[in-house]
């Protein structure tokens, strides 16, 4: 009888014929997920027997998976700083959460207030930035807006199966049209692509993910200026201004948030030391 590290061997040899890049473990992620399984547990099980009845539904997520369909789509979640973060609902997708975001959230737990605080996250999608701040920040309260219905949908299932429902709210709005400040941080990891980035990005992404969470417009900067001039309205004096970037549009967006007021203008690098961050604090 083939054991759980047989069905997840056969799968990743089948993935090495896919025309398009695949990561080390998707195979492992598949039969964890049919399993039911925490990642960490199946190393310890990899000498157990695969059911028999997950077979089909093993089989079903391969054929997804070599349509080019991202993995995190096929299984319906995909893992994030902490946590895994649902990105499938019935009505649609969001964004599918990438490491390279990791370094907004690490940025900005480094300025809000020792206790307390509130936080906005302009872009909420599945929830995972806002979630990861308000999860390491156990005593602050959050807002998250988002245009996308689907985006509010997933971030309201994966907010309150975290446990953190109860210190959020999610408003349905453009920037922060309408939502009360003050804050104390505002976050956002805004759609920054150019048309022209959002043609070459390889299919796998294109094909799937919502262009209206990637594309900012013409340029892709497009969204930084209304974002950083309603921030500023709504941050309490000394509070920061955090958003992610595109690795070509430092100097543009810090040259926006001192147009918007802001002081201490400052770029912070990805870990591959790609400029990643742009904050800015309002005095
Ligand atoms: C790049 S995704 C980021 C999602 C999530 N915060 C993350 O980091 O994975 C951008 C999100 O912003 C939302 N969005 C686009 N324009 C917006 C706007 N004007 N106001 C609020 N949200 C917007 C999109 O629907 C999408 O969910």
């Amino acid at each position: 009888m083939p054991t759980l590290r047989d069905a997840w061997q056969k799968v990743q040899k089948s993935l090495e014929n896919a025309p398009f890049l695949v990561a080390p473990r998707e195979g492992q992620a598949m039969v964890t997920h049919l399993c039911g399984l925490a990642p960490r547990d199946l190393l310890a099980r990899a000498h157990t027997p695969f059911p028999e009845e997950l077979a089909y539904h093993l089989d079903r997520l391969l054929a997804r998976r070599m349509t080019g369909e991202p993995l995190a789509y096929v299984l319906g979640h995909t893992p994030f700083r902490t946590h895994d973060w649902q990105v499938v609902a019935p009505s649609g997708r969001v964004l599918i959460p990438r490491p390279d975001t990791e370094i907004l959230i690490a940025e900005a737990l480094l300025v809000m207030p020792r206790a307390g605080g509130r936080v906005a996250d302009i872009g909420v999608g599945s929830g995972c930035v806002l979630g990861s701040v308000l999860d390491e920040a156990p005593t602050a309260r959050g807002v998250g807006t988002d245009i996308s219905a689907v985006a509010l949908a997933l971030a309201a299932h994966n907010l309150s199966r975290l446990g953190l429902a109860h210190r959020t709210q999610l408003v349905a709005t453009p920037f922060l049209d309408g939502v009360d400040g003050p804050f104390d941080v505002i976050v956002s990891n805004p759609p920054y692509l150019s048309d022209a980035d959002y043609d070459a990005l390889e299919p796998q992404v294109r094909d799937w993910e919502p262009r209206d969470a990637l594309v900012g417009g013409p340029t892709g900067t497009e969204p930084y200026p209304l974002l950083a001039a309603q921030a500023h309205a709504k941050l309490q004096p000394g509070g920061w201004l955090l958003v992610e970037i595109g690795a070509t549009q430092a100097v543009a967006v810090e040259g926006i948030l001192r147009g918007a007021g802001f002081a201490a203008v400052a770029t912070r690098p990805d870990l591959a030391g790609r400029p990643r961050v742009v904050k800015g604090q309002k005095i």
